[in-house]
C-alpha cells in the first residue's frame, strides 16, 4: 500500500493507472467497518485510492471539527489488511494553500435537510470532492449511502460540471442492532449508544407505515417523528421524492428517500433508507440511478 503524504507525492499514484479504472474512495478518517466495506466495493472494479482527510470548509461554527477523532496511523493500519493500492493523506495547505478564492456552491439538492440545519456543509463537502477528483483523477468514485444527500449533491455536481467520474453508492453498514456505522458514535457513551438506536428505529417505523399501504407522507413523516422522541433534538424526519429531495405527492410512490436527523448526547446523527413503493411493495433501491442493482 502506497501512502501519499501530501500532494508533492502525488505522482505516486501514476503507476496505479491501468487500462482499467481508477477508484477513489473519499473520507474523513476515523475508519470502521463501513469505510471498510466502501473499499471492498470499489475494489471490485480497480485499484483503490483512498483519501483522509478532515476538511475544515465542511464543519460550521460550533461543530465539532477540531474534536473529530484524527488517527492516522490506527487508519492505516486498519487500511493493511484491506485491497487498497493508497492512501492519499493531503495537508490543509495542500487543498486550501494559495490561491484558495474559487470553490463550488451547491444545487436545489442542497437545501433542505442536513442543508438547511448546517447552512455551507454542502459547498465544503463539493469544493473538498472536486479538488480531490482533479488531484487523484479516479474514474469510479464510492460514497456511503448514509450520507444520502450527500451522494446526490455530488450526483449533481458531477452532472452540473460534466465530471468524468461515475459515482457509486455503497450500502450502509449497521451494527448488529441496526445502528447505522459513524465515525461519530465514538461520541456515545453506553447510555447515549442505547439512545441512538431511535434513528434506525424511526425508518423502521417509516418502512413499516409503507408496507402497510400508507401512502401518505405527512403520517409517515408523524411516525418516523414520534419514534424519534427518545432523542435530544430532531433535526428532520422526512420522507423525500429520489433523486430530486422534492416533497413527496400524495400518493406517494416511486423513489422515496426516508431520512432522519438527531442529536443524541454529544453526537448529531443522521441515517436514512432508499426505498423504491411501487405496485409490488416497498424494496430498498440505490440512490444513484444508472448502476446496476447488484452494486450495493
Ligand atoms: O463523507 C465524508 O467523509 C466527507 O464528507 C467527504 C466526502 C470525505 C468529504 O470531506
Amino acid at each position: 500500500m502506497i501512502v501519499v503524504r501530501g500532494s508533492a507525492e502525488l505522482g505516486g499514484l501514476e503507476g496505479l493507472r491501468r487500462p482499467g479504472p481508477l477508484v477513489l474512495v473519499p473520507t474523513m478518517g476515523a475508519l470502521h467497518e463501513g469505510h471498510l466495506n466502501l473499499v471492498r466495493q470499489g475494489a471490485a472494479h480497480g485499484p483503490v485510492v483512498v483519501s483522509i482527510f478532515v476538511n475544515p470548509t465542511q464543519f460550521g461554527p460550533g461543530e465539532d471539527f477540531e474534536a473529530y477523532p484524527r488517527d492516522l496511523e490506527s487508519d492505516l493500519a486498519l487500511l493493511a489488511g484491506e485491497p487498497v493500492a493508497a492512501v492519499f493523506a493531503p495537508t490543509v495547505a495542500d487543498m486550501y494553500g494559495a490561491p484558495g478564492e474559487v470553490s463550488v456552491r451547491a444545487g436545489r439538492r442542497a437545501e433542505g435537510l442536513c442543508g438547511a440545519i448546517r447552512p455551507g456543509h454542502f459547498d465544503g463537502v463539493l469544493t473538498v470532492v472536486a479538488k480531490l477528483f482533479g488531484m487523484v483523477r479516479p474514474d469510479i468514485a464510492v460514497f456511503g449511502r448514509k450520507d444520502a444527500q450527500q451522494c446526490l449533491v455530488i450526483d449533481q455536481m458531477v452532472r452540473d460540471l460534466r465530471l468524468a467520474v461515475t459515482l457509486v453508492d455503497a450500502v450502509t453498514v449497521r451494527e448488529a442492532d441496526g445502528l447505522a456505522m459513524s465515525s461519530r458514535n465514538r461520541y456515545l457513551g453506553p447510555a447515549d449508544r442505547a439512545r441512538a438506536l431511535c434513528l434506525s428505529g424511526a425508518l423502521a417505523a417509516g418502512r413499516a407505515a409503507l408496507e402497510h399501504g400508507e401512502r401518505d407522507a405527512a403520517s409517515v413523516e408523524r411516525l418516523m417523528r414520534e419514534a424519534l422522541s427518545g432523542a435530544d433534538v430532531i433535526d428532520y424526519a422526512v420522507a423525500r421524492a429520489l433523486p430530486e429531495m422534492s416533497p413527496c405527492a400524495t400518493p406517494l410512490g416511486g423513489g422515496i428517500l426516508l431520512a432522519v436527523a438527531a442529536r443524541v448526547g454529544p453526537a448529531r446523527l443522521i441515517d436514512n433508507v432508499a426505498l423504491r413503493v411501487d405496485a409490488q411493495g416497498v424494496a430498498e433501491t440505490h440512490l444513484l440511478a444508472g448502476w446496476p442493482a447488484t452494486a450495493g
